[in-house]
Formats: C-alpha cells, structure tokens, sequence
C-alpha cells in the first residue's frame, strides 16, 4: 500500500485516481483541498485541521458493490469511539453528532470490463465544523488526529480483505438510523420531490418510502426530514 501525505492538493479522490495508474492500492491525505467535493459535485469544504483521508484500489467489479454503505458502516465505527453513542447514520452517506454533519462519505469507482478502481474518500470535521450544518469532533473528544487516521485508514483497508456481513450492515443502519419509522421526510430525487412516511431501509439498503399509499424504493438521492413521527 503506498502512502502520500500532503500539505494542499485539490481532492485526495482525485489523487488517488491518478495514483491509480501507476499503483494498485494507495491512501492519499490532504491538509487542505482546493476542490474537495461530495455527492453531486456539492463543495466539500476542506479547513486545514478537519480530515481529508482517501483510499484507493484496483479491485474485481464485484467489490463495488455496496461498497458505500460498507464504507459508512466502518468510518461509523471508529467515529462511535470517541462520540458517547450520539452518532446517527442519515441515509445514504453522512454520519451525523448531535443532529449536524460530523463526516461524509463519498465513494467513486471507474468500471473496465471486470475490473474497477474504487476510491473511498472521507471528510471528518475534526477541529472545526465549515458550515452551520455541520459539527466537528473537538469539544467531544481529545483523540489525536494522526491517531484517529491511521484508525480509520486500517478499518477501511479491512473492506479489502474481509467478507462483508451485509445482515449486520443493515441492522446497523436500523439501529443507528437518523430517520425513525413514521418520520415526515422529504427525498429529492434528481430534482423531483417526493414527500412520504420514512418506512424503513430494503435488504439492498434503499430507503423506503410511503407516498399516495405507494412504498417507493430509493437508491440514492438527498433526504432531509420534514417532520418526526
Ligand atoms: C458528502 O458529504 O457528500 C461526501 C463528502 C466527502 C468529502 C471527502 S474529503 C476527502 C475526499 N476528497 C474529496 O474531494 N471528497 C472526499
């Protein structure tokens, strides 16, 4: 596994694809990012002090598969350690502290044939929160940032070598779910807005939805929720 430190770059996802070329399994870490970004291009704002952390490798095209949810699941449970139990998951990839944005997840892959590079990339707001929406670890915790990276460089290695237990992922998300079954929430999806009762994650981790008397699945899409049970 090679690893590059560095001070700025413009988003460690980006310089993990381009390590790629020449490399089959690289993490990347970043001071800073010009160009960090999340889900749907949004800007992911990069203050020197937060974590900007990405792991990349050429991998068969089946190690795609719910790699996200698989990735939410394992940053989860190294934040969890020094968060009090007051993480919650918010579907599809975000892990919130006490209702605001702790960390991000964003993973992206280039398909050839049978084989992809994936690149798993993580934001924490370690020291700061960027925006009002969002939370930072400082204040909850005095774990050391290098201490805290390596932890979850080594948790989303892990993803490369272990069989994934897709059973436990979705009791996790049900557990720790930031939408609870009755919930008013609204899903944008592609620009559409649906409106529904939150009914709960299907075994291939959609969420689920009840509209005009109609369960709809969603596989991806930005959720926020109108009103609790
Ligand atoms: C999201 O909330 O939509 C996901 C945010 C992911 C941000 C991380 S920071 C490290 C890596 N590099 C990027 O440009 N994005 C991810």
């Amino acid at each position: 596994m090679r690893i590059v430190r560095l001070k700025k770059v413009d988003s460690t996802n980006l310089e993990a694809f381009r390590l790629l070329e020449e490399t089959d399994f690289v993490v990347v870490s970043a001071d800073t990012q010009t160009e960090g970004y999340g889900r749907n291009k949004s800007k992911w704002i990069s203050s020197e002090g937060n974590i900007h952390l990405s792991i990349g490798k050429a991998v068969k095209v089946e190690t795609v598969k719910h790699l996200s949810i698989y990735a939410l699941y394992k940053v989860f449970g190294i934040l969890r350690n020094y968060t009090q139990g007051k993480l919650k998951v918010k579907w599809p990839n975000d892990i919130l502290l006490n209702g605001k944005k702790l960390a991000g997840i964003l993973v992206e892959s280039k398909i050839k044939g049978h084989k992809a590079k994936v690149v798993i990339g993580v934001g924490v707001n370690y020291a700061f929160a960027p925006i009002e929406t969002g939370a930072s670890l400082g204040g909850e915790s005095n774990v050391l940032k290098g201490e805290l990276e390596q932890s979850l460089v080594n948790a989303l290695a892990g993803i490369f070598r272990e069989q994934p237990d897709f059973a436990e992922i979705l009791s996790f998300i049900e557990e720790n779910s930031f939408f609870k079954i009755g919930d008013l929430i609204q899903m944008d999806s592609g620009g559409t807005l649906i409106t529904g009762i939150f009914k709960g994650y299907s075994s291939d981790f959609a969420i689920v939805l009840e509209s005009d008397g109609k369960e709809l699945f969603f596989y991806s899409g930005e959720v926020k929720k109108v009103r609790k049970s």
